[in-house]
């Protein structure tokens, strides 16, 4: 976070002092304890120099985003700065005639410094909880934090937006599950409103996914997260059946697991199989894995072709299988490109629905 207080001549004060006029007769102004101006560029640009020197040549770190077309800087809505490549909008830089407004805007800017963030995702519970900002180090001229308790990164991509990524690849390579919908133009993570997440290749916007610098905010959602979890795996069916000719040892009936939750959703066991029926953490999609171990890493052999936004699994539509040797949801979902193997041939049923036998030909 940057201020600058400028003053006019006839103000008489204090930060910086107005110095006439430059050769294109724009008001030009120096820092009164420092070397610093503020002028208008050739170009049209306001923009501030260290020195003399970068005055001289019109060079500067801080500029206005746009040509200034007879604004003076106080009247210009936003800024932008350089971190030696790329010029970004920093919504941090405030520039005021105001004495009143600076001193505010300093004291805004200490409270401001939040060093821990806590991300509420239900969709991606293992990217949850608390990221503390990395001390030392920028990205693309933005801070970047690191889950504390799991593998999550939030940072700037190339383009200027906060991603939230489960690698720390991702930063490198602009790449993760969650994002904000649009540039931040610099504003903090936590006053970004819009999210979106991955999934199988395409962004879906998310009104569920929020940051926030407010750790006590974040728990009641949760808190209130886990009230709704626990309502609505009572209200989940305790048998499912699962029709599924490629695969047909995870054929068959499926009982809910009493008061047992994953990821907030009901879990159920195949009757004599080893069939496990899951809501995955990426992205909330149901899952059919053989393995607990397969549960924690979200892997599986079948599952639901879109994320089932709360829908029980007898009211998907579509549903995948894992084909060839290995099926690695993980990486699919996260965001390759190209679509899972795989191709509609599932039904889930409700003991209650017409017949088992009846409904597997007719999709099979
Ligand atoms: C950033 O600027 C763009 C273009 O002006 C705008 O569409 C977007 O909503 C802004 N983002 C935020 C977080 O305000």
């Amino acid at each position: 976070m940057i201020c600058f207080l400028i003053a006019f001549a006839a103000f008489g004060c204090t930060e910086v002092l107005q110095k006439g006029r430059d050769n294109w007769n724009q008001p030009l102004w120096r820092q009164l304890k420092g070397a610093s101006w503020l002028f208008s560029s050739p170009d049209g640009f306001w923009r501030f120099a260290n020195n003399d020197l970068e005055l001289a040549e019109h060079l500067g770190h801080i500029q206005s985003s746009e040509p200034h077309a007879g604004k003076l800087p106080h009247q210009v809505l936003q800024w932008q700065h350089h971190d030696g490549s790329a010029w970004y909008n920093d919504r941090g830089i405030k520039v005021t005639t105001s004495p009143n407004d600076f001193e505010a805007f300093c004291r805004s800017e200490d409270a401001e410094e939040h060093s821990s963030l806590w991300l509420v995702a239900p969709r991606f519970p293992q990217l949850q909880g608390e990221y503390r900002k990395q001390e030392t180090r920028k990205e693309r001229g933005q801070p970047v934090w690191r889950q504390v308790s799991g593998e999550g990164w939030i940072f700037s991509t190339n383009k200027g937006r906060w991603f939230i990524s489960d690698t720390e690849e991702g930063i490198a390579n602009n790449r993760g599950v969650l994002a904000s919908t649009t540039q931040h133009n610099g504003s903090a993570p936590y006053q970004i409103d819009q999210w979106q997440f991955l999934s199988q290749g395409s962004w879906q916007s998310d009104q569920t996914i929020f940051l926030t610098e407010k750790q006590a905010e974040a728990q009641r959602r949760v808190a209130e997260q886990q009230r709704e979890a626990v309502k609505r795996t009572d209200r989940a069916p305790d048998k499912v059946w699962i029709l599924c000719q490629p695969k047909p040892h995870l054929q068959g009936e499926y009982v809910k697991q009493p008061a047992r939750i994953e990821r907030g959703q009901a879990v159920w066991r195949q009757l004599g199989g080893n069939g496990i029926l899951y809501s995955n953490g990426l992205g909330g999609f149901w899952c059919v894995a053989t393995k607990e171990a397969d549960v924690q890493k979200n892997l599986g052999l079948l599952q639901c072709s879109t994320p089932h936004y709360g829908r029980p699994p007898h009211e998907m539509e579509s549903w995948q299988f894992a084909d060839g040797n290995t099926w690695r949801v993980h990486k699919n979902v996260r965001g390759e490109l190209k679509e899972p193997n795989g191709r509609p041939f599932t039904r889930l049923m409700r003991p209650s629905q017409i017949g088992y036998n009846r409904v597997m030909y007719g999709n099979v």
